[in-house]
């Protein structure tokens, strides 16, 4: 391996001699010291140690030197070389040239004229130390981003599998359904014990549907695949759709929807279908969980910066502690839905995605035994 070298700058030849004596008594045959008289000297010295590979921790330099002063030779030493560590040596106290060698070279220390033999070794001897410790730590952070680069690829390569199997589990369970549902249907005399169980596997297949969806749609959502396009849209009808579509299961509940709002238009930046996606997870949930007989209030606020939507429920309510844990993955929490409905605990995990895919706010207020209402606020541009 090349020996390092640390490069000593004076324009006195008999200082420069006894820079160069005692750095050699003190750092032994580990270091080559190379002498230069001149700020030129020393650049074209340095070029060449870097053109050869040769590590160069430390520079000393003089600062009063005919041409090239000090602070700006280590200015330019600094730019050749960012990691070397730069000493000044400075016959009286030059704060200036300090204060600019500081700035612009990443002056390690300064080093006062005639200097005292312990001071410069210790500071010699330290700033050799804390280059190759650096040097080191750099090495140490290159080989960890490496390694975390590679279990990243691991990772997305076994996702995008995962995804690929989930996927194709879609084909075969429409199949199972299909001809379950021909079973229901399309024949005549086949025996009730055999028609209940085709609904069985006719709501089993469903619900894995369901499943399988939100799982491609979380992989999407993690692998920043989903799409946003972002419009001012007027938010109320795309709402009352969903309200609608959720009006007959509410129904079978016995539960009401209201819808209550007192503007004719509600104006926001957002995505049409994933709005709609969002406020249909919301809503079927108020559904899910609400006992029979209960009330669901839709209704819509505005201010001059956001359109808020809240979905109010008379349900159980959610404590605290379920309150944190609302909107992480396969959550799911005390309340279970109350018609035996399916869950499978994704469902505002990608609501809370989708919102902030059109950099809204989704939460919910509730008290146990008091319902819970659920507020989506959205930027109205
Ligand atoms: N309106 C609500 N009232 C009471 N509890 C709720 C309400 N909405 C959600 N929860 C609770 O939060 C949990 C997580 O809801 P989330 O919608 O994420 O999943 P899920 O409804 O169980 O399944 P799915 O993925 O089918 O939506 C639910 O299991 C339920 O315990
Ligand atoms: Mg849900």
């Amino acid at each position: 391996m090349k020996i390092p070298v640390i490069v000593c700058v004076d324009d006195e030849r008999t200082v420069l001699n006894s820079l160069q004596t005692e750095l050699m008594n003190a750092l032994g045959d580990d270091y080559l010291i190379e002498p230069a008289e001149s700020g030129l000297d020393a650049l074209e010295i340095i070029e060449e140690l870097l053109e050869d590979g040769i590590e160069l921790p430390v520079v000393i330099s003089d600062q009063i030197m005919p041409g090239i002063k000090g602070d700006e030779l280590l200015t330019r030493i600094h730019a050749i070389a960012p990691k070397t560590l730069t000493i000044l040596l400075t016959g009286q106290a030059d704060a200036e040239a300090i204060g600019k060698a500081v700035n612009s070279a990443n002056l390690y220390r300064y080093i006062p004229k005639p200097w005292e033999s312990t001071d410069l070794h210790l500071t010699v001897t330290e700033a050799i130390k804390s280059y190759f410790q650096d040097k080191e730590l750099e090495q140490f952070y290159a080989r960890l981003q490496e390694k975390v680069a590679e279990h990243t690829r691991e990772l997305q390569q076994k996702n995008e599998l995962l995804s690929i199997a989930v996927h194709d589990l879609k084909n075969p369970l429409s199949a199972i359904q299909g001809f379950s549902e021909m079973i229901q249907s399309d024949f005549d005399d086949i025996p009730e014990e055999v028609i209940e169980i085709a609904d069985q596997i006719v709501t089993s297949s469903r619900q894995m549907f369901e499943l399988v969806k939100n799982l491609l749609e979380v992989n999407a959502i993690e692998s920043g695949k989903i799409n946003v396009s972002l419009n001012v849209l007027d938010i109320r009808p795309t709402l009352q759709w969903v309200v609608n579509q959720s009006i007959e299961m509410a129904k079978a509940k016995n539960i009401t929807l209201q819808f209550q709002c007192l503007e004719k238009h509600y104006h926001a930046l957002v995505d049409k279908n994933i709005l709609r996606q969002v406020f249909d997870n919301i809503i079927s949930n108020a559904v899910k969980y609400s006992p029979y007989g209960k009330h669901i209030y839709v209704r819509l606020r505005q201010d001059d910066k956001y359109v808020r939507c809240e979905i109010q429920d008379e349900g159980l309510g959610l404590s605290l502690e379920d309150q944190q844990k609302l909107f992480g993955q396969f959550t799911r929490l005390t309340p279970k839905p109350t018609g035996g409905e399916h869950s499978t605990g994704l469902g505002l995990f990608i609501v809370k995605k989708l919102v902030d895919s059109m950099h809204g706010k989704v939460w919910c207020e509730s008290e146990l035994g008091q319902g819970t209402t659920f507020i989506v606020e959205l930027k109205v541009a």
